[in-house]
């Protein structure tokens, strides 16, 4: 009845757990109650010869060393990179959405049924205390059961959701709105706790509705935690370690590892910088959605002044972005259905995020994402190859990626556009 939806592993992975004191008997709705909790917690100290916060949750073995940067006002794209990406500066946008027309229509779950409830979404659903699998089923199922299963949906947002969703203005023109990565959709009735986590991708969290607190730590701490990146040359991964009961003796460097913090309510924004640590819990019924959106080591925004208009329409929505994957019924896919040459050189591009080079790796993981439709496909690393072939080194540079042939490029396009297995019996002849 639930297929298994590997690509969504990524999302499976940021929420493991979820407050064992929400464990409700089946049958009983979770405790909602938005503000039962105080954060940053108050630290009492251990008793002697045990570690502050032996066993308790992440954010009990040391104080917070304060709220991250806030500012009133989604800022310009351009004040936005200045400030914030360019200076790799977590900040939290109080109020960026004062009021949306989303605020009346999804208050409750009755509209969300209603006009969405046949759309497929990727759930998450928990089975023992750290085992949790995803599974793809129709919003309406999952509205159905979620407040008293242990169910959060994570899920990249479906296409016909994507016009009630604002498309941020800090992203609506200038070098990053040629970059979205893609948009997501959390929504859980609260008690959610996830790993420590960090993105390869800048991330803008919006909360629509409940409470979210947010740990958020610089990654230059990430081995005091176990860290596990995604891929080779990731930039990006997770802690295994169970952020509800901190194991000081084992990890004690957690108490000289500095945090700072973030509450996010109905129409706050989080900006958090690729890299960044964090660790989030979340409160009440909760609904945010993401954009997610490449690193880039330029910054142009000479095509705000034309978008003006544009950039100050308040009802510009995500349907009016482009991202490098889309969800459509219940399958995540590239947002182009055709893979063509300039697009192509572009995603690879995007790829690189701010580094130098491409490694394999990285390829891998984006093309088995890419060509995951295809019940059969060609090997990543055999479609590298091709890439790479006659420069000399295993990795491809911009200029690699600029300089690639029409010809070699559509060859790569069919292979993105048909799995490469009828390509993969004529390869010889080319
Ligand atoms: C969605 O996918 C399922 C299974 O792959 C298929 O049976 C169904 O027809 C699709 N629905 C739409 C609207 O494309
Ligand atoms: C959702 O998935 C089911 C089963 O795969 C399919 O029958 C249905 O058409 C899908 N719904 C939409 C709106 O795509």
């Amino acid at each position: 009845m639930f297929p298994m939806m590997d690509h969504t592993s990524h999302l499976v992975l940021i929420f493991l757990t979820i407050f064992t004191s929400t464990l409700a008997k089946v049958g009983f709705p979770k405790d909602q109650n938005m503000d039962a909790h105080t954060f940053p917690p108050f630290i009492e100290r251990a008793s002697s010869g045990i570690p502050d916060g032996h066993l308790r949750p992440l954010g009990f073995q040391k104080r917070s060393s304060g709220k991250i940067s806030e500012t009133l006002e989604m800022p310009s794209p351009h004040m936005f990179y200045i400030k914030y990406i360019k200076a790799n500066i977590p900040v939290l946008i109080h109020e960026a959405y004062r009021d949306l027309p989303l605020y009346k229509k999804w208050e409750d779950d009755s509209y969300l049924k209603e006009k969405f409830g046949s759309l497929n979404v990727s759930v998450t659903v928990k089975r023992q205390m750290v085992k949790h699998t995803s599974h793809t089923m129709t919003l309406k199922k999952f509205l159905l059961d979620y407040v008293h299963e242990e169910w959060y949906l994570a899920s990249a947002v479906p296409m016909e959701m994507m016009a009630e969703l604002p498309f941020p203005s800090s992203l609506r023109c200038g070098t990053f709105s040629k970059r979205l990565q893609e948009a997501e959709l959390w929504m859980s009735s609260g008690g959610t706790s996830s790993l420590l986590h960090s993105h390869e991708d800048h991330n803008l969290h919006c909360v629509l509705f409940g409470r979210k607190d947010f740990i958020i730590i610089d990654e230059k701490y990430k081995n005091n935690f176990d860290f596990k990146e995604k891929y080779f040359h990731a930039g990006a991964g997770h802690s295994p370690l169970n952020m509800d009961m901190v194991n000081m003796f084992k990890y004690s460097n957690i108490k000289h590892t500095p945090w700072n913090h973030a509450t996010l309510r109905q129409g706050d924004c989080l900006f958090l910088p690729a890299g960044y640590l964090h660790q989030v819990r979340s409160y009440g019924r909760g609904i945010s959605f993401t954009v997610l959106f490449s690193p880039s080591n330029e910054f142009d925004s000479s095509d705000c002044s034309r978008k003006d208009k544009d950039v100050k329409k308040a009802d510009s929505s995500l349907a009016d972005a482009e991202f490098v994957w889309a969800y459509r019924n219940g399958s995540h896919e590239l947002y182009h259905d055709k893979m063509e040459p300039n697009i192509l050189q572009n995603l690879l591009q995007l790829l690189m995020r701010s580094k130098h080079e491409i490694y394999r790796e990285q390829f891998e993981h984006f093309f088995d994402a890419a060509v995951d439709k295809f019940p059969e496909h060609m090997e990543a690393s055999e479609v590298f190859s091709q890439l790479t072939q006659g420069l000399g080194h295993d990795y491809l540079t911009k200029k690699d990626i600029d300089r690639l042939s029409t010809s070699r490029l559509l060859r790569i396009c069919k292979i993105f556009n048909d799995g490469g297995k009828k390509f993969k019996k004529s390869k010889d002849e080319l």
